[in-house]
């Protein structure tokens, strides 16, 4: 007997290759936070070296939820490190950075440009109907907003005080 397929051709053509597309940028983000996370120093190290963590387990999840997303659609997930390194959402990262308000500051261009890329695929699954993948994707576009506006905070606080006056 053949099983028929979990959801209809048209929203498999449609939904893999977008969410593959953020799933290689999700991955190549997870990998990018570690940096951010071993890498920070300066006197604000402790608070970032965890809120980057956190950041990094929300990738985490996210990249889960999305590959199994696209497993129950008869998909292949992206895995290979080569593949996710040829991303193309987020701008390619300053390895020379350590302070920690340029990484800061470096991580709210990455997350707040992926949240771009999520809205746009949000509404474009909204627009077709495909609402499971649009509510999944959904999920995850209000934490990276969230984590932008906590990074944003974060720099406007810092540039306005003497820290900025003393390392400048
Ligand atoms: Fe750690």
């Amino acid at each position: 007997m053949t099983l028929r397929t979990i959801a209809p051709a048209r929203e498999r053509e449609f939904v893999i290759p977008r969410l593959n597309r953020l799933l290689k940028t999700a991955l190549f983000l997870e990998d990018l936070y570690k940096r951010y996370h071993w890498q920070v120093s300066g006197p604000h190290f402790l608070p970032l070296h965890e809120l980057f963590e956190q950041h990094m387990e929300t990738l985490e999840a996210e990249i889960d939820a999305f590959g199994e997303r696209i497993r129950a659609l008869g998909g292949t997930p992206t895995w290979n490190p080569a593949e996710f390194a040829k991303q193309d959402i987020v701008p390619q990262p300053d390895e020379s950075l350590e302070q920690d308000l340029a990484i800061t500051r470096e991580a709210f261009e990455m997350q707040a440009t992926y949240a771009d890329a999520l809205r746009e695929a949000a509404g474009a699954f909204d627009e077709e109907g495909h609402y499971a993948s649009h509510d999944l994707v959904v999920e995850y576009l209000r934490q990276h907003e969230q984590q932008a506006w906590f990074l944003r905070e974060y720099i406007r606080k810092v540039e306005t005080s003497e820290y900025v006056r003393a390392v400048n």
